[in-house]
């Protein structure tokens, strides 16, 4: 797949070393889903708009996928060595250009535009964005290389240029807003203190103590008033499909603590429903050294973001996440906007297992270089792109199923098992076979393996 560059949304980018964007993913993009009003990501997309509403939120969508590292990573302050940055993971464009992995990656964007439209609509001090964002990722149900985020934030004016002058003032207008916020009954597991001098540290140089609380109250009420009237709906689909209300468990939520390099103190929220703890978000209290970098150097605020697909399955009981991206009549027909209702599943076709099993090359047991100096360490997620390249949607999982190493050679051998399964149809034997073959040879001839 050497190529000399790439249009991605008319736009021309030059390929580099760094490369690894296949055709497959970029046939995804610009499909738009969650603007397909009757599509179940655009439904879920305006749920959670609704809770961010006009005029202090605009809601917004971002069109093409391509980003700088500088505002995928840096300018969010990810170190030079996070994981994230690595080719392993990102799709690289090019050496200085990426798919987002995150909408994150727009922040600062929308922090600039907010300053910009101070003037002309001095009320908009929030925004929300939802966007396809790509990663290197393992392949089960709950896992596709595109998927799509949304992220919000709001942020407060400070009355003094000076950070911490008239911060009591801040944090009262912070509360006075908050008391605006709905109340709910639910309950709220919230152990930790808002500021950890370690894990969730308070940006001293920039905000005090009160200011911090402030924010943290307003975004905690803000998420799980969101997040409340998600797991409402979900649980009205849920009875009206049993036909009786059901004896459930009372939805509760709980607070953790959590890290991104881009806020601070940073949380994840998490909601018990039906019988289980479920990762719904991240957030925190935006880094000032990323607003003072934003042109919005005397506001502060707080920030989410959270995965569009997750949401969705939950509420529509939609069970592979593959069926997004359905353009089967079967699929499609079953959502109308505006409304929640559970997905009948029109078919369930047979699982064809297929296992694979080979040696590593012996620099990638080390993980280091070999004497030629060819060989790459191995990695999991160069496995799941060859699988994907070649069987694309028509894989339900990979599992690694088996792995050892030898005692006399201490070579490393590794069995994947590759569940083949189309959504909409029987695979023949043939089929299968044929898709098989083509990844055993792919492993063999881009990883360096040995077939066992
Ligand atoms: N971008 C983060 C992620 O993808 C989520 C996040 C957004 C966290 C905004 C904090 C604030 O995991």
């Amino acid at each position: 797949q050497q190529r000399a560059y790439f249009t991605i949304e008319g736009e021309s980018y030059p390929a580099d070393q760094w490369t690894n964007t296949p055709d497959t993913i970029l046939s995804h993009v610009g499909r738009r889903l969650y603007l397909d009003d009757n599509h179940p990501l655009a439904i879920t997309r305006k749920l959670i708009e609704s809770q961010f509403p006009n005029p202090v939120f605009g809601n917004y969508s971002e069109k093409t996928p391509v980003v700088t590292t500088a505002q995928n990573f840096d300018v969010l302050g990810f170190p030079p060595d996070h994981p994230g940055r690595s080719r392993t993971d990102t799709y690289y464009v090019n050496e200085k250009t990426v798919l987002r992995t995150h909408t994150s990656a727009h922040q600062q964007a929308y922090f600039q535009q907010i300053n910009r439209n101070e003037q002309t609509r001095p009320e908009e001090v929030g925004y929300t964005v939802i966007a396809d964002v790509y990663r290197r990722d393992a392949i089960d149900r709950s896992h596709y290389p595109v998927f799509h985020q949304m992220e919000g934030a709001m942020l407060w004016k400070r009355p003094s240029p000076d950070p911490l002058a008239h911060s009591s003032a801040t944090a009262a207008k912070i509360m006075a807003d908050l008391d605006k916020l709905p109340r709910h009954d639910v309950g709220v597991e919230d152990p930790n203190p808002t500021i950890h001098p370690e894990r969730n540290p308070l940006q001293a140089e920039h905000h005090s103590a009160e200011e911090v609380e402030a924010v943290g109250a307003h975004l905690k009420r803000s998420l799980e008033n969101m997040v409340i009237r998600i797991f409402t709906e979900a649980s009205k689909a849920a009875a009206a499909s049993a036909g009786t209300p059901t004896e459930q468990e009372p939805l509760k939520v709980r607070w953790v603590e959590a890290y991104f390099p881009f806020t601070s103190p940073s949380w994840e929220l998490e909601v018990f429903w039906q019988g289980d703890w479920l990762e719904i978000l991240g957030c925190g209290v935006i880094k000032q050294e990323l607003l003072i970098n934003s042109d919005v150097p005397n506001r502060m605020g707080w920030a989410f973001g959270l995965g569009i697909e997750r949401i969705a399955m939950l509420l529509f009981n939609i069970p592979d996440i593959r069926l997004f991206w359905s353009r089967d009549e079967r699929f499609l027909s079953q959502f109308r906007a505006g409304q929640i209702a559970r997905f009948e599943p029109f078919s369930k076709h047979p699982a064809c297992y297929k296992d694979v099993a080979f040696w590593l090359p012996p620099a990638a047991v080390t993980g280091g270089k070999s004497a030629a100096g060819g060989a790459v360490p191995f990695h999991e997620n160069d496995v799941m792109e060859i699988v994907r390249g070649i069987g694309g949607d028509l894989v339900e999982d990979v599992a690694l199923i088996d792995e050892f190493t030898h005692p006399k050679t201490s070579r490393k051998s590794m069995c994947y098992r590759i569940n083949y399964r189309s959504l909409e149809r029987t695979l023949t034997n043939e089929e299968t076979n044929g898709l098989h073959d083509q990844v055993r040879e792919k492993l063999v001839g881009l990883l360096g393996v040995e077939l066992r």
